[in-house]
């Protein structure tokens, strides 16, 4: 094989492989504006994805400036009233936790609580942080993803390949992001704010902006599993 061609192979891997690993969920975005047409480059990148007999089921609610205020000021408004927290219209989490994926989820929050110094059993302050998810961590763009209801299951899966791509394309411009599923939560809010059609329903929201190295809850790593724990070859 040509040198060449050895070279971009390793080039064209080690920017693949970066995009990928160098993701992860950022909890505090500096506020520093994303210009639109890079959100639409990511957008459009991110329509890549592929999805059952190529139907694109996903849609995307971009919000900035004083829309993003608008929603955030309304679901505040609602926790703040002290109502409990709203069920969302699909179960992303069940209702027990088996392991081990009760202890992996304890891990994580023990030790971004820990990052964030809140002490365990501390309910006001934990209130405050995750009121900070409705803020979407101070970024300038947050998204709101949203799927037509008369779809069956499976279309979850293309929305969440969309999603992936739209957190792969963000490193691409430096960028970075939190998918945020407690946004599901606030539907009826986020439903009468952007007007949204009947079909439509709240999957998920997503922080979007440029990552504050200083920020403590940045400093999380989430573990992961070693390959042996979750892939099996079938040989023989
Ligand atoms: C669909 C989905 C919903 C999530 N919802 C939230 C959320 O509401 N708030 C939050 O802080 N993190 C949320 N996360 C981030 C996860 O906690 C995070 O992906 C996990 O801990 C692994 O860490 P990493 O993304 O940094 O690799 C969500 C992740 C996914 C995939």
């Amino acid at each position: 094989m040509p040198r060449d061609q050895v070279q971009s192979d390793h080039v064209r891997r080690a920017a693949v492989l970066a995009a990928i690993t160098g993701r992860r969920s950022v909890r505090g975005f500096l506020n520093a504006p994303v210009p639109r047409a890079t959100v639409e480059e990511i957008l459009i990148a991110a329509s890549n994805a592929p999805s059952a007999t190529n139907t694109q089921p996903w849609r995307v609610h971009v919000l900035t400036g004083a829309a993003r205020e608008r929603l955030t000021a309304a679901i505040m408004a609602e926790r703040a009233a002290g109502a409990d927290e709203p069920v969302p219209e699909y179960s992303y989490y069940p209702k027990a936790w088996p392991e081990p994926y009760l202890t992996r989820r304890r891990t994580l929050g023990w030790r971004l609580y820990g990052l964030l110094g809140i002490a365990r059993g501390d309910r006001a302050a934990s209130r405050a942080w995750q009121d900070q998810n409705f803020r979407f961590f101070g970024a300038p763009v947050g998204l709101i993803f949203t799927l037509d209801r008369r779809l069956a299951i499976a279309s979850f899966l293309d929305l969440a390949m969309f999603m992936q791509n739209v957190m792969t394309a963000a490193r691409g411009f430096g960028l970075d992001t939190c998918p945020q599923a407690a946004f599901a939560h606030y539907h009826a809010i986020i439903r009468n704010e952007l007007r949204l059609s009947p079909h439509e329903m709240v999957i998920c929201g997503m922080s979007l902006g440029s990552a504050d190295i200083e920020a403590p809850a940045n400093r999380l790593r989430a573990d992961r599993e070693p390959l042996d724990a979750f892939a099996a070859f079938h040989e023989e």
